[in-house]
Formats: C-alpha cells, sequence, structure tokens
C-alpha cells in the first residue's frame, strides 16, 4: 500500500520537534485521516470487533487495550483504542499515529487507519498472522516453533527495519521501546516493529538529546536509565538485548532469577563468551537446527550491541552489514550495562574507545520486563532516581 505525498507533508506540517502544543494536534488527526480517506468509521470497527468483544483482545498495552478484527472486505485488522482516561495515554497516541504514517517498510507494522469518536481514539492496523514475538519466545510449549533459521531472519528483519528508521526514513526516528512484545510476525515469520508511542524524531545534527526516561526494564541503555541520555545507541543496546533474548529464549529482566552465577541475561553470555563457551547460552530447543557458527557470531553481535559504553556499540549499518556476512575480524566487546551500572571510558590512540564498566543488578527497576516507565517529569530532562519514574502497565 502506498502513502500519498500530500499525506505525508500533510503530516509533516503540523509535527513539530519538541513541540509541547497538545491541542491543534488533536483536529490535525481527524483533518489528516479526513483528507486522506483513511479513516474509519466507528461503526465499521464496532463490527469488525464484534463491539470490541473480550474474546477479540490481543494485548493490553500502556494506554488501552488493541482488539483483533475483520472487515466486510475480508481484512484482518488490529485496533488499538486509547483508554480515554488517559492524558500521557493521548500524547503517545497521537504520536505513535504521526510518525507510523511517515515510515513505510516491510520491518515495520502497517498503520491503516484511524478513528475519533466522541473521546475514542482508535488506530487500524494491518493485523499480523502470527501475532508478537514474545507471545511464543517466552512460552516453553511453543518457543519450539521459532527453529534457528526462522530467529536468524527475525534478527535480520528487525535490524533492518531499525536501521531504515535510524538512518533510511524520512529522518532520524528512535524506537525508544523495542523489545520482544513490541516485534509482531507475520504468516512467513517476517518480523514487524511495532508501537511507535514512545518513538522519537531525531536531529539529524545532534549526536544525543536529553529526554524523560520512557521504556521496558531490562531493554533500556544504562546511560539512558542514569542520565536520559538518549541516542540511536539506545535503540541499539535493546536491540542487542533482543538478539540475546532470541538466541538464549530467556528474558533478561528475569533472569537473575533463575541463575545464582550471573546477574543477567547479558552478563552470563558475556562470561560465557570470554571462556569461548557462548553456545552454552543457546535455548535447548535450537539444539537441531542451529547453524553453531552463525550462533556464536549473533552472541557476539549482541554483546557489541549491549556494552556499557554507548560510543563502542555499532551503529545499525554496521551492523546490518555485520548480520549479514560473515565476519572474521569481529572487535572484542567491552562489559555490558545493566541498569545502574556505570561505565567509564579510556580513550584509546586513534580514538578508540574501550569500556571498563562495573555490573550492577539486573533487577534495579524491579523484576518484570513487561513493564514500561515513563518519567513523570514534565521537563525534557531525565531524573534517574527510581521514584521519578511513572510504571505503566506494558
Ligand atoms: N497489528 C497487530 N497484529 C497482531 N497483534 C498485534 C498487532 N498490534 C498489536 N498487537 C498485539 O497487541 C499488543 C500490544 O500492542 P502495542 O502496539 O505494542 O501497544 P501497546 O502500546 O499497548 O504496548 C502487542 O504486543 C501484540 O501482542
Ligand atoms: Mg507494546
Amino acid at each position: 500500500m502506498t502513502k500519498p505525498n500530500n499525506f505525508l507533508q500533510n503530516l509533516m506540517k503540523p509535527f513539530k520537534l519538541n513541540s509541547s502544543k497538545e491541542g491543534p494536534e488533536e483536529d490535525d488527526l481527524e483533518k489528516i485521516a479526513e483528507q486522506e480517506q483513511k479513516q474509519f468509521s466507528f461503526e465499521t470497527l464496532l463490527s469488525a470487533t464484534k463491539d470490541f468483544h473480550p474474546t477479540h483482545k490481543l494485548g493490553e498495552g500502556g494506554f488501552g487495550p488493541v482488539y483483533k478484527g475483520k472487515l466486510d472486505d475480508g481484512r484482518a485488522i488490529a485496533v488499538k483504542k486509547l483508554s480515554p482516561s488517559s492524558n500521557q495515554g493521548k500524547k503517545e497516541f497521537m504520536n505513535e499515529a504521526k510518525l507510523l504514517a511517515r515510515v513505510q517498510h516491510r520491518n515495520i507494522v502497517n498503520l491503516l487507519g484511524y478513528c475519533t469518536h466522541g473521546v475514542e481514539k482508535l488506530l487500524v492496523y494491518e493485523y499480523v498472522a502470527n501475532e508478537s514475538l514474545d507471545k511464543l519466545l517466552f512460552k516453553s510449549d511453543k518457543r519450539g516453533q521459532l527453529d534457528w533459521k526462522k530467529r536468524y531472519n527475525i534478527i535480520i528483519g528487525i535490524a533492518r527495519g531499525l536501521l531504515y528508521l535510524h538512518q533510511d526514513s524520512h529522518s532520524c526516528i528512535i524506537h525508544r521501546d523495542i523489545k520482544a512484545s513490541n516485534i509482531l510476525l507475520d504468516d512467513k515469520w517476517v518480523p514487524k516493529i511495532a508501537d511507535f508511542g514512545m518513538a522519537r524524531l531525531f536531529p539529524e545534527d545532534q549526536t544525543h538529546v536529553n529526554t524523560r526516561v520512557a521504556g521496558t526494564n531490562g531493554y533500556m541503555a544504562p546511560e539512558y536509565v542514569m542520565h536520559g541520555h538518549l541516542s540511536v545507541k539506545a535503540d541499539v543496546f535493546s536491540f542487542g538485548v533482543l538478539v540475546l533474548e532470541l538466541i538464549s529464549g530467556q528474558r533478561n529482566s528475569t533472569f537473575s532469577q533463575q541463575h545464582v552465577e550471573a546477574q543477567s541475561l547479558l552478563d552470563w553470555a558475556y562470561k560465557h563468551h570470554k571462556k569461548d563457551r557462548s553456545l552454552e547460552i543457546m535455548d535447548p530447543e535450537l539444539a537441531s537446527s542451529a547453524v553453531t557458527e552463525e550462533v556464536k557470531t549473533f552472541i557476539h553481535i549482541g554483546l557489541l550491541c549491549t556494552q556499557g559504553d554507548p560510543q563502542s556499540r555499532p551503529h545499525m549499518p554496521r551492523i546490518v552489514v555485520l548480520l549479514s556476512r560473515k565476519p572474521s575480524n569481529l572487535e572484542e566487546p567491552g562489559r555490558p550495562g545493566v541498569p545502574g551500572s556505570r561505565y567509564r571510558r579510556s580513550r584509546r590512540p586513534g580514538g578508540m574507545s574501550s569500556t571498563a564498566g562495573t555490573f550492577g543488578t539486573a533487577g534495579t527497576f524491579g523484576e518484570s520486563d513487561s513493564r514500561t516507565f515513563n518519567s513523570s517529569s514534565s521537563t525534557n530532562t531525565a531524573t534517574a532516581s527510581t521514584s521519578a519514574l511513572r510504571e505503566t502497565p506494558p
């Protein structure tokens, strides 16, 4: 499906980076939807979802439920419904609508349109047949469906989607909430990055911005959690966590409860890598399908992405190259970062940097990675303490 140019231009007009005005944005949504005929009537969505029947519910996110539906023309859709009470939700909802309308890529979920009905606000997406990755990867009876070939392609697809967001889309977009429940898998197991509620447009001439901390426990880069220091490297970090989760079949955030010898999945993978025994972290379900050299290389790349020092983490273009080729000379990863850890950068001659990190506790911000944190601060600068973080449902 192509998105007409004037549709994009209309979206560009009202959107301003760091815009704090909320009022006009809501009208914009209706206008844009009307102009571009992307508006769905509430009745259509009611009928498609059987009056938002509980059995049609696909998931419950931070600001409202998502329902499965079927349009009269046979198309399957997913409808995200904003809880009318949530103010923060309204912002994120608009954010998602605007950013998603601007992007189109094989590895990004397709937004079909919108609906406003009184206080109700709804986003309509193409239904993605195998739903979200967390529903398979973290379920012991379903994980076996994901053999190595699938996981390999999922990792490469997510990397391509992120490369597009960071570099190839109209402007640099940082997703900020890359995690298993925000990756959808279609009928051919092609991954689609979803949930752009927290995504940010990023000024091209800056290396980082300071922002409110919002993200999910277990996936957030330490410099972002601690200092609100946001750059594309925060997404790279989350991507690295996801790579290690896909290979091990384990959630980073709940990992420490099951293993005494390591404080986090990252720590565990790093220690095994250093002993040249990284294959031991592999999900036993992969035993029959794994190509061991590929698995080892992907663990290595996952560790490069999750280094404590953001400057040592590779950018997405390099990651995509590393994943698709057989890299021979990969640099050794520095220590992984975890929330609560500090990193110290020692400058090497030639401008290369290395990391001397200290491991913090993986559970610093709670035990479940299904939680999204969002700072309640109204300023643009993040505070690092847990008390400044407001917890919202997944
Ligand atoms: N297009 C879709 N197709 C299939 N399942 C979806 C789709 N969109 C969302 N879901 C399901 O609903 C969940 C929540 O949706 P998401 O877009 O992540 O919103 P939230 O902000 O509520 O987390 C997802 O984790 C996924 O399981
Ligand atoms: Mg989500």
